[in-house]
């Protein structure tokens, strides 16, 4: 199945009260797990590439190739999509040229009127060629990749102004952060997430800082309205652990170093059981 947008997706997300994960990839291993477990459990799956990540794997051409080849040769049939997350204005244009099926526009860190500018200028460009645009107001606490938000709620009349422009889904700061919540975080600010709602009618929303977020909270968030939740860190936390216990237990091959794949093994599965926990809470499973 070729790569499609968030279009459908996650208006049909939206619709049926459940939400897409988003999951970030770094390479071939967090790919093809990710992808194989959507498979298996015939839910629709979003592939988030970040700048960082997508330069780590040698750029936006090569990623696309070898998620198109990948979804190709392991007959991945249920919906994927290619998404740029948090893209600079630059990024957008790159990942469109290499075949990305969505991407996202961050200009939460711009005035209003400059992400309002350019984030209009990349609706039109997506429009003409078929891809999803997510767009983002009030930026998302914490740092994800060198790019650091400050976690504001973001401003319901703002949120208007850029889900009016005609984007496919919005990202609204609501007191969500990237990577691990600290001890003092006080919670989503659902009042936020309701007005905004009230404010954007039936624009999809997107939930970022999936990792850590309370199975209430999420569940709550989607009955208001979020139908995309991005999950990095809890994966990465995963994979890491993973590799290490390997490590320590000394699988390798007698002293003589370790199989890559080998190596690799136990933090695919480790990803592989935390798309699947995610797929549940989020209601996605069966949704293909
Ligand atoms: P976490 O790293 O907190 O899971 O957030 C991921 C994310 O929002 C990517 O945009």
């Amino acid at each position: 199945m070729a790569l499609v947008s968030l279009k459908v997706m996650c208006e049909k997300a939206s619709k049926g009260k459940y939400a897409v994960g988003q999951f970030n990839i770094n390479n071939l291993e967090w790919t093809k797990s990710i992808l194989q477990t959507a498979q298996e459990l015939k839910s629709p799956v979003i592939l988030g590439v970040s700048e960082g990540a997508g330069k780590y794997m040698t750029g936006f051409k090569t990623v696309a190739d070898m998620v198109k080849a990948m979804i190709e040769e392991l007959n991945i049939t249920v919906p994927v999509a290619l998404h740029l997350d948090h893209g600079t204005y630059e990024g957008c244009y790159k990942c469109i040229e290499a075949g990305f099926s969505s991407i996202m526009f961050d200009g939460s860190h711009f005035a209003i009127d400059e992400n309002i500018e350019k984030t209009k200028e990349l609706v039109a460009v997506c429009a003409k060629k078929g891809l999803s645009l997510e767009a983002e107001v009030g930026s998302i606490g914490g740092e994800e990749d060198g790019v650091v938000g400050l976690g504001e709620c973001a401003d319901p009349d703002e949120c208007k102004k850029i889900a009016d422009l005609g984007i496919t889904i919005l990202a609204a700061g609501i007191g969500n952060i990237h990577g691990k919540y600290p001890a003092n975080w006080t919670g989503l600010r659902f009042d936020v997430l309701e007005k905004i709602k009230k404010t954007v009618g039936d624009m999809p929303l997107v939930l970022h800082g999936g990792t850590g977020i309370p199975t209430d909270m999420i569940k709550k968030a989607i009955s208001l309205g979020v139908a995309k939740i991005n999950v990095n860190t809890e994966c990465q936390l995963a994979f890491q652990e993973a590799t290490r216990k390997y490590i320590e237990e000394g699988k390798d091959l007698q002293g003589k170093g370790f199989d890559p794949r080998k190596l690799l093994a136990p933090g695919c599965e480790a990803i592989k059981k935390v798309v699947k926990e995610k797929m549940e809470i989020f209601g996605s499973i069966g949704k293909a």
